[in-house]
């Protein structure tokens, strides 16, 4: 199994360029299933999940085209020639429910395996179900599977109890297409909800007020191909951010939305790290001063994203003081904390909340991925310590950071990827 091996790393310096979002370029992959004309997406990373979703998406039938070198994906769906996202594939990625949406409006029926457990918690899809319900879809469950049936769909109120990302997606694709108007209240706010709406209404879609938290859809007859540049990724953009912070270097992080990170910049300003926007991207500079903790608080955008919790907790057992996370968003995403404190962080769990004690010497050790933004965790971790780190179980690493290796050690990160090291 490959592991990635990281010895202690000089001050991380120079430049880097974020890939195009992984959060967004999934749900407007599933929405090109809404047309049976082509789509064209730029601006695609190369990810395992994304060759998971072609994957997927060419099992229900669509032609894909994977142009990654140009970062391209053309994707044509002429025929539906099946409504399934089947187990192996929704076991190996929860955002292949996402297609349940697009396939009930296009086709009338969703057969999609249920997400079960999974590393961060329970994670169900009852929202999802809630507002599919409320378009008229039947719902069942048979075998570890949800199918949804529905001759038509009508337009309707839904209010999200919790503002699920997935839910308002997944609803949002469904109701583009349904008869009449649909209002989703207490939606996703997240940039990459924005961008999936922006490539639906490039397909003649009806859609306002993405980016708030009510969404009116004015559902239309029939969609159209489109073509669309994905956002750069908000999360890896923090990861690097946290970087540069941890090495307590200086990079030019290029192609950032600066807007879209406003949490964590805030965050690390407090904590003493020197974030400046440029004309080329965000400036963060560590290099001055002594670095102080601060506390953390996840929650839905434009709060404090999950998403970078791990690695802005690695981040602070390096820093003077204690710091105090808690986790909103997610039951049990604190995988990462074992594996820190076998590396000398000190770090306490009572249910949501963290305790991390600042000033800790890490050390490098054998360490695991428990999933993808746990591992990105220790990768900084890695960085900061003294000797080596191993670290294994690395494809989770690899679903969602395009060619994370390389672009450290752009910055002068001392990082490889061992085949079986
Ligand atoms: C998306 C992101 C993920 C991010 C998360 C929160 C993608 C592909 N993934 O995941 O990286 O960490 O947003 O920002 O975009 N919930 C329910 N019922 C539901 C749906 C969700 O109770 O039907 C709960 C979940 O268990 C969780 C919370 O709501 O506790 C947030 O989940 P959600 O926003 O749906 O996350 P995802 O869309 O799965």
């Amino acid at each position: 199994m490959a592991k990635y091996i990281i010895r202690q790393s000089p001050a991380l310096t120079g430049d880097v360029s974020i890939s195009g979002s992984k959060n967004a370029v999934l749900p407007i992959m599933a929405a090109a299933l809404l047309t049976d004309e082509a789509c064209e997406i730029t601006d695609v990373p190369a990810l395992r999940d994304v060759d998971v979703m072609c994957g997927l998406l060419r099992g229900i039938g669509a032609r894909v085209n994977e142009r990654y070198g140009e970062k391209t994906l053309e994707i044509a769906a002429e025929k539906i020639a099946s409504e399934e996202a089947p187990n192996e594939l929704v076991k190996k990625m929860r955002a292949s429910v996402l297609v349940m949406g697009p396939l009930l409006a296009r086709a009338g029926r969703a057969r999609v395996a249920l997400p079960g457990g999974c590393a961060i918690g329970t994670r169900p899809i009852d929202l999802h179900l809630k507002g599919l319900r409320a378009l008229g879809a039947r719902i069942e469950s048979e075998n570890g599977y949800v199918v949804a049936v529905a001759d038509g769909l009508r337009g309707a109120n839904i209010y999200l109890d919790s503002p699920s990302v997935g839910a308002t997606e997944n609803i949002a694709m469904a109701a583009v297409l349904a008869k009449g108007t649909t209002v989703i209240e207490n939606a996703a706010e997240e940039p990459e909800i924005v961008d999936m709406v922006n490539f639906l209404n490039k397909m003649g879609a009806r859609i306002k007020g993405a980016g708030t938290d009510t969404i009116k859809i004015e559902g239309v007859e029939r969609l159209c191909g489109a073509k669309h540049a994905v956002i750069p990724d908000r999360i890896e953009t923090g990861t690097f951010m946290l970087a540069a912070a941890i090495t307590r270097g200086s990079a030019l992080i290029r192609n950032a939305v600066p807007d879209h990170v406003k949490p964590v910049t805030a965050k690390l300003r407090e904590c003493g790290v020197d974030v400046r926007v440029s004309d080329d991207g965000l400036i963060v500079d560590a290099r001055r001063g002594a670095l102080t903790s601060t506390d953390i608080k996840t929650l839905p955008y434009p709060g404090f994203p999950t998403d970078i919790q791990s690695q802005f907790m690695a981040f602070l057992t390096t820093v003077r003081g204690s710091g105090v996370v808690i986790e909103n968003v997610f039951e049990n995403r604190y995988m990462h904390v074992n594996e820190l404190n076998r590396m000398g962080a000190n770090i306490k769990i009572e249910g949501r909340v963290a305790i991390v004690e600042g000033d800790c010497r890490l050390r490098g050790a054998e360490v695991f991925a428990t999933d993808l933004r746990a591992g990105a965790a220790l990768v900084l971790a890695g960085l900061y310590a003294s000797g080596t780190t191993r670290i294994s179980e690395i494809h989770h690493i690899e679903r969602g950071y395009e060619s994370f290796v390389e672009k450290l050690r752009g910055m002068g990160a001392d990082i490889v990827r061992m085949e079986d090291g």
